[in-house]
């Protein structure tokens, strides 16, 4: 078993979200859809860091890599096999759930990198902030989990891990860039953040796109109908006579 030297803790923000996140896994088939994307995500990661290590010229960072995707590959898997056994465990809900994502989100991030782009500095800053952040979320969602034992030991389980990767990654990148490590992490915030704004910015933009499109429905189409249909009722009903000025013979289209 490994253990980092980092000590990770939930970050305050996910620990005032607590309540919310009790209530997001405290629902079985949120709690399914959530495993399965988490471990979708999960492996998605580990062929991100595949990629890194054919990329990487450094011998020990390419093992740690390496050591690092087979980890992510398996904790997809555990994910997965969770999500089958609570969907065996508990009978599934026919009725609909809402599902919240920015909440308590999953993953890496590492979607938005181009790792062909990056250096090894870039990368692991990148890897730090990550790991950290799904650490402190994954503490979170294993204090939460008082309720499903399997699912606790699961994140309790897969937390090691992602100690240990965070550990890792701040232990090298010191170390490849002894200089400019404060540079690459600073960097890899601003990024983070700047990623983050723009996913908020598009769940709102599609809010209150759904929001003005309702009223439209409701408020300004509803007249418009009402016109419609007066209109509709001053129509004589069946077959009339066309009158004789429009009665001529076709010899254009309008
Ligand atoms: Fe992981
Ligand atoms: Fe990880």
């Amino acid at each position: 078993m490994r253990s980092g030297k980092l000590h990770a803790r939930a970050a305050v923000f996910d620990r005032l979200l607590q309540p919310i996140h009790r209530w997001i896994w405290g629902d079985v088939e949120r709690r399914v859809q959530k495993l399965l994307r988490f471990g979708e995500t999960e492996i998605d990661g580990g062929r991100d860091i595949l990629r890194a290590a054919e990329l990487t010229s450094d011998p020990l960072l390419r093992r740690l890599y390496l050591e690092h995707a087979v980890d992510e590959f398996r904790h997809g898997l555990m994910f997965r096999r969770r999500a089958g056994s609570v969907l065996r465990e508990f009978p599934p809900n026919s009725k609909p759930t809402l599902q919240l994502d920015w909440p308590a989100p999953g993953g890496h991030g590492l979607d938005d990198l181009q790792l062909e782009k990056e250096s090894d500095g870039s990368l692991l800053a990148f890897l730090h902030l990550s790991e950290k952040a799904a650490t402190s979320r994954f503490t979170i969602y294993r204090d939460v989990m008082q309720h499903d034992r399997a699912t606790q030991a699961v994140f309790a389980e897969i937390l090691n891990d992602e100690r240990f990767h965070m550990s890792y990654t701040l232990t090298h990148l010191a170390r490849i860039a002894p200089e400019r490590h404060r540079h690459h992490l600073w960097r890899a915030r601003l990024t983070r953040l700047w990623k983050g704004y723009l996913r908020l910015a598009t769940a709102l933009a599609g809010a209150v796109g759904a929001l003005i499109l309702m009223i439209q429905y409701f408020i300004v189409l509803p007249p418009f109908a009402w016109l419609a249909k007066r209109a509709a009722r001053k129509e004589p009903r069946g077959w009339f006579p066309v009158a004789s000025e429009r009665n001529g013979s076709l010899r254009r289209q309008y």
